[in-house]
């Protein structure tokens, strides 16, 4: 059983830089979390504490059922891939791989005694294992290359494979891929996920990319200033976000927020954007504060050409009419910009509309996927 858990961990720098506030979060055994959040909301830190470069300033970090707080970094039994992995550079790839092994399997003085029995021994059980996991990374090709003589991706490949080979407890991968092409990070990542299928080792991995979130984390947790706004699988974080910042930061383009009132007529509840009212779920707590402010989420992908065919039919409540000031065709579909009265909206829509820029056209809401957010706090009303 090798899970991790933050329990109150909060890291303080200098006087006043919380970069992780409080952050309660338990990661499974064998479970693929992701942290994800923009830039400097803490995710390295926390990382880093369990990595145990980094100290907390206060909480409990668990591997296992172990405190480890007071365990040095050697002791803990993590791997971890950096965005700038450092490979020996006077060492071809199979003894890049192979050196922590020896470090730890012969106490780096006793490799030089390699010929002796136990030594030939553990010397050929490396061997086997680094065989094994240059197969799995597809690098046995490279093994006796310089790293100058690999491609970034075979590189990082290379990095994976020396973390890998240890068979750690514990895995922590910081923005591993964000130094490779598009291409082949997409590649990477499907590698990645595969060889977790495959390894089954608890693994915390750290990106500001939501898409790479998205589709690799079993679960996610998303992290703003230093605080953890949310964890949970990806479609749930997609379809529930908790608060307004994880609304606008999962999902691409990101959703529209309308600022609207809640009214009520005839026993049915509507917020109402000025511009077209929406109606509201009787079930949902916003249908009782009738008078309140709120802020109204639409994401693009759940607005749809009301010409085309599709599984909504146009009802008065679900239709809106918007101008389209712009189509971007990004050929399974167009991004289009709407305005509507005093807002902006944008839409994700088919590649078979025939509406036309600076034309009024009337779109399909899907009300089973709208969102409210209260105006103060910003949580999601539900
Ligand atoms: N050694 C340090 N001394 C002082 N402040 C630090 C130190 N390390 C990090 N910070 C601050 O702590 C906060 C969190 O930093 P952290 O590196 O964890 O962010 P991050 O989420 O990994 O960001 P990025 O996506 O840019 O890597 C930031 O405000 C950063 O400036
Ligand atoms: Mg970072």
């Amino acid at each position: 059983m090798a899970g991790v858990a933050f329990k109150n961990i909060t890291k303080v720098f200098g006087k006043d830089v919380r970069a992780v506030d409080n952050l309660n979060l338990d990661i499974r055994d064998k479970e693929f979390m992701v942290l994800v959040g923009p830039s400097g909301c803490g995710k390295t830190t926390a990382l880093r504490m369990v990595a145990g470069l980094e100290e907390a300033t206060d909480g409990d970090i668990l591997i296992g059922d172990v405190r480890v707080n007071d365990v040095p970094p050697k002791d803990r039994d993590i791997a971890m891939v950096f965005q700038n992995y450092a490979l020996y550079p006077h060492m071809n790839v199979y003894d890049n791989i192979a050196f922590g092994l020896r470090l730890r399997e012969l106490k780096g003085f006793f490799w030089q005694l390699a010929h002796l029995s136990d030594a030939k021994r553990i010397k050929q059980d490396i061997d086997t294992r680094v065989r094994e996991v240059a197969r799995m990374l597809d690098i046995e090709k490279y093994l006796l290359r310089r790293p100058k003589e690999l491609s970034g991706g075979q590189r990082q490949r290379v990095a994976l494979a020396r973390a890998i080979v240890r068979k750690p407890k514990v895995f922590l991968m910081d923005e591993p891929l964000s130094n490779l092409d598009a291409k082949l990070r997409v590649q990477t990542r499907a590698e990645l996920i595969r060889l977790h299928r495959q390894l089954g080792i608890t693994t915390i991995y750290v990106t500001h990319d939501q898409v790479e979130a998205m589709t690799m984390g079993q679960r996610m947790a998303i992290m703003r200033d230093g605080l953890l706004q949310q964890c949970d699988e990806p479609e749930k974080v997609y379809r529930y976000p908790a608060n307004r910042f994880v609304a606008s930061f999962i999902g691409s383009p990101p959703m529209n927020f309308l600022p609207g009132k809640i009214g009520a007529e005839g026993g049915a509840a509507f917020v109402d954007v000025g511009e077209f009212k929406i109606p509201v779920p009787a079930d949902n707590p916003a249908a009782k504060m009738a008078g309140s402010d709120v802020i109204l989420g639409i994401r693009p992908e759940d607005i749809y050409d009301a010409e085309l065919q599709g599984h909504i039919a146009p009802t008065p409540q679900n239709t809106i009419c918007a101008k389209v000031d712009v189509l971007e065709p990004l050929g399974h579909e167009y991004v289009a910009y709407l305005g509507a009265g005093q807002h902006s909206l944008i839409a994700t829509i088919s590649n078979e509309t025939k509406m036309k820029e600076g034309q009024e056209a009337r779109f399909i809401v899907d009300l089973d996927r709208i969102h409210l957010f209260d105006v103060t706090t910003e949580n999601a009303i539900r």
